[in-house]
């Protein structure tokens, strides 16, 4: 009987294991897509971000975005699923802020960035989650909150860690810290933005 029930308990684990390959094998068929927008102040580094993560390459040197850039990058989930993150990285330039929405108005995922370095630019994300609200369903969207700059190269920290936690907390956001000088974080937030993605459009949970 004992030997019975075991050898049942075997072949449910097989046949489990089976499905779950199965299932991994239709995943990696599939492409999914995700827009994304890189929204925040002048200078926090949203290129940069970006660059990072699609070309793994940064630029010491300031050159301003005129409206707004793309790139693009894949990324494979643990179960084979491919993503394939469409970014779009916003002028943080007053000039520039009329035509933003158009960036951001059917994406996704949008990710609020600050500079570590410098609080008024967690300050000033309280004027694009409002942008936000305004423009688009807000609730339909995937905020994320970046703390950019994260690295002794930029200076003193003046946004420490649980400030930036406690802002992300207070508006739902997935939280960051980045540097897209030495890459700390921003392979973690894309990651993270893909997977969350991944189990909303599939209703699948990876975990
Ligand atoms: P706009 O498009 O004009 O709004 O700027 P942005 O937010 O896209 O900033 P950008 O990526 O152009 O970076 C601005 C400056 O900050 C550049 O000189 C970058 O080299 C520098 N920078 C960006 N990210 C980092 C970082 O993680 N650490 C350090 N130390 N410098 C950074």
């Amino acid at each position: 009987m004992g030997c019975g029930e075991s050898k049942e308990t075997k072949n449910d684990d097989n046949s489990k294991i089976k499905v779950k390959k199965e299932e991994e094998k239709k995943e990696q068929s599939k492409e999914y897509e995700i827009k994304i927008c890189l929204l925040g102040d002048v200078s926090v580094g949203k290129t940069s971000i970006a660059s990072r993560f699609c070309k793994n390459s940064f630029n010491e040197n300031y050159i301003n975005t005129i409206g707004g850039a793309y790139q693009q990058q894949n990324i494979i989930l643990n179960n084979g699923a491919k993503i394939k993150l469409h970014i779009w990285d916003t002028s943080g330039q007053d000039r520039f802020r009329s035509m933003t929405s158009l960036y951001y108005r059917d994406a996704q995922v949008a990710i609020l960035t600050y500079d570590v370095t410098n609080l008024q630019t967690l300050d000033s994300l309280n004027y694009w989650l409002s942008e936000l609200k305004d423009k688009v369903e807000i609730d339909n969207m995937v905020l994320c909150l970046a703390g950019n700059k994260n690295d002794s190269d930029a200076g003193e920290k003046k946004v420490s860690t649980a400030r930036g936690k406690e802002f992300a907390e207070e508006h739902n956001m997935i939280f960051f810290e980045t540097s897209a000088k030495t890459g700390a974080g921003v392979k973690e937030l894309f990651q993270a933005i893909a997977t969350k993605e991944y189990e909303l459009l599939t209703k699948n949970s990876l975990y």
